[in-house]
């Protein structure tokens, strides 16, 4: 079963060939960075203008890289929620099209959903992996999202937590534009914080807890202190106040810089790391919502552009061998936004038969 996957949700216009759900044959990401890199943001028209001048070229592209035509292709999978409408409106319509002129079924993907299947996805030339238990745990850190997911299967998710305010791929970026730290800021801020001289110690930096039992998440506190760090604690503002002023920060040279960037990437992946460890305390204590009984959760499924993140990755790597459970990181390519990770979870939507017809529309907001 060959399924072609489409994404356009936000700035990268994507297409790929993917094999019964986990074999990808051609995964191809046409990125605008340097469309917006201008404007320190995306454009949402420019994305979209730039997604209808390349998604023709990309899906041909996506083919002839896996030796095939549109006649091999069996479904057509799309991202059509969340994102920005008139990015997601692109993909939405070429599927259709497709779809309706190639007489095959069409599909309906979220893409935070689909994010979560990225550490499924594998090259020809790897091996195969096991399938993986349910229920499971998910949990998507991109610069847009920050969810913790229950999943009974591949197509029934419970939201159990989300941000409250910042996403923590934003969070890295605000963070990376506070100390001066050139775009892309999470990457980059991921490799200061890796440099040799770096210590994660050096400020102590906040680490939300919210309440005793929530799942949710927050970083603008994070975000702030780090700002603080790096440019000095307000003064106090009535002036006659017997508070002494605060010290000056130390000077934000290079050195000071990578101090912040390890410090502050220790707080984020503690704060993700917590919540994971509290939903598996929950759901083995038969506390968790969408478990109505004690339950040990084996399997962590993590996606989004943060998944990236060196620290991260190995805080999880650990959490998983303290904890027994079989964790799926996507390989890099898969951790920002791709067109595989549409397909892949496409295929099993497509085999419960939950498929979508040519009234599809595009949706700005997640299902859950
Ligand atoms: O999933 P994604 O490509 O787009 C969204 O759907 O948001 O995620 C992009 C986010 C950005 O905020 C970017 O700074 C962050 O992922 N990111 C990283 C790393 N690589 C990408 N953050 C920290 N460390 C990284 N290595
Ligand atoms: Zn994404």
């Amino acid at each position: 079963m060959l399924l072609l996957g489409i994404e356009t949700s936000c700035d990268e216009t994507a297409a790929s060939i993917v094999e019964d759900g986990v074999v990808v044959h051609s995964s191809i990401v046409a990125s605008q960075n340097e469309l917006h890199e201008e404007f320190a943001g995306v454009v949402p028209e420019l994305a979209s203008r730039a997604h209808v001048e390349r998604i023709t070229a990309i899906i041909q592209c996506a083919l002839s890289q896996a030796s095939c035509t549109y006649a091999h292709v069996d479904a057509i999978a799309v991202g059509h929620r969340p994102g920005l409408i008139g990015s997601l409106l692109v993909g939405v319509s070429a599927a259709k099209a497709l779809a309706w002129s190639l007489a095959r079924p069409l599909i309906a993907v979220d893409h935070v959903h689909a994010h979560l299947y990225a550490g499924l996805l594998r090259t020809r030339e790897e091996a195969a992996l096991a399938p993986i238990a349910f229920p499971a745990l998910g949990f998507v850190v991109s610069g847009g999202h920050t969810s913790l997911y229950l999943l009974r299967d591949w197509t029934t998710l419970v939201r159990l937590g989300a941000t409250i305010d910042d996403a923590m791929g934003e969070a890295y970026d605000k963070a990376a534009a506070i100390l001066g730290i050139p775009f892309p800021g999470g990457p980059n801020l991921d490799r200061l914080a890796r440099s040799e001289s770096a210590s994660d110690r050096a400020v102590e930096l906040p680490v939300s807890r919210l309440d005793r039992d929530s799942l949710d998440f927050s970083f603008s506190g994070l975000k702030t202190a780090v700002l603080y760090a790096a440019r000095g604690v307000p003064a106090p503002a009535n002036p006659r106040s017997d508070r002494s002023p605060p010290p000056p920060p130390p000077p934000l040279d290079e050195h000071r810089i990578a101090d912040i960037a390890a410090s502050f990437q220790r707080a984020a992946s503690r704060a993700a790391i917590l919540k994971i460890e509290r939903a598996l305390d929950l759901a083995a204590e038969g506390r968790l919502k969408g478990l109505n009984r004690r339950t040990r959760i084996a399997t962590l499924l993590v996606g989004g552009g943060v998944s990236a993140n060196s620290r991260l990755r190995a805080e999880l790597t650990q959490l998983a061998s303290r904890r027994e459970l079989d964790l799926r990181l996507p390989a890099m390519p898969y951790c920002v936004d791709n067109a595989a990770m549409i397909a892949g979870l496409g295929h099993h939507l497509l085999a419960a038969g939950i498929t979508a017809d040519l009234a599809l529309q595009a949706i700005p907001t997640t299902a859950c």
